[in-house]
């Protein structure tokens, strides 16, 4: 089984998607250390000199390799549902959970850590605020379109495993 973790960035992919993994005894995956791994280089180096177009069909075909893990929770790029039919296609890979966050508390989270995102290299704090939510308002179509939606700025890691469960229970063959 695989357990996908959907969301715009600083939603809590990577600390959540450890914990679970930790918890369901799971291996962890961080879709962007593999595309790091494959290309040699840093994602901020991958956007500024092959630009977005080109890491998007990278992303597509890391996304692609995923089927080689199995009993995984894998964190997804920010930006991987949202080109091409990747939102299907994660959908077929596993258990899709989007961390829905509002704006202020993505803006609270990401200050600071803008030198190793490049999407908000370069920006004020109203002008990433701005951003976040044009963003996402964009973004939310296809984020919704995974199988469990989660309340981020609230949930407790422990319901998580409730969440999983139960999605398991209700879809299993009877
Ligand atoms: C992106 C999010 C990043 C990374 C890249 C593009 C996006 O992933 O894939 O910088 O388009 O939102 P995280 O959400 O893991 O930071």
């Amino acid at each position: 089984m695989r357990i996908l973790l959907i969301g715009y960035m600083g939603s809590g992919k990577s600390t959540l998607g450890r914990w679970l993994a930790k918890r369901l005894e799971y291996e962890f995956v961080d879709m962007d250390d593999l595309i790091e791994n494959r290309e040699g280089m840093t994602i901020s180096d991958i956007f500024a000199t092959k630009g977005e177009a080109e890491f998007r069909l990278i992303e597509q075909q890391v996304i692609e390799s995923l089927t080689s893990y199995e009993n995984a929770v894998i964190a997804t790029g920010g930006g991987a549902p949202c080109f091409f039919n990747n939102a299907e296609r994660l959908n077929e890979l596993g258990i899709t959970i989007y961390l829905k966050i509002t704006p202020h508390v993505l803006v609270d989270r990401l200050r600071g850590a803008t030198h190793t995102r490049p999407i908000l290299a370069n920006k004020s704090e109203k002008e990433i605020f701005n951003f976040i939510s044009e963003k996402l308002t964009e973004r939310e179509p296809f984020y919704n379109k995974a199988k469990i939606i989660a309340d981020a700025n609230n949930l407790e890691n422990e319901m998580y495993i409730t969440i999983i469960e139960g999605y398991k229970g209700a879809h299993e063959d009877r």
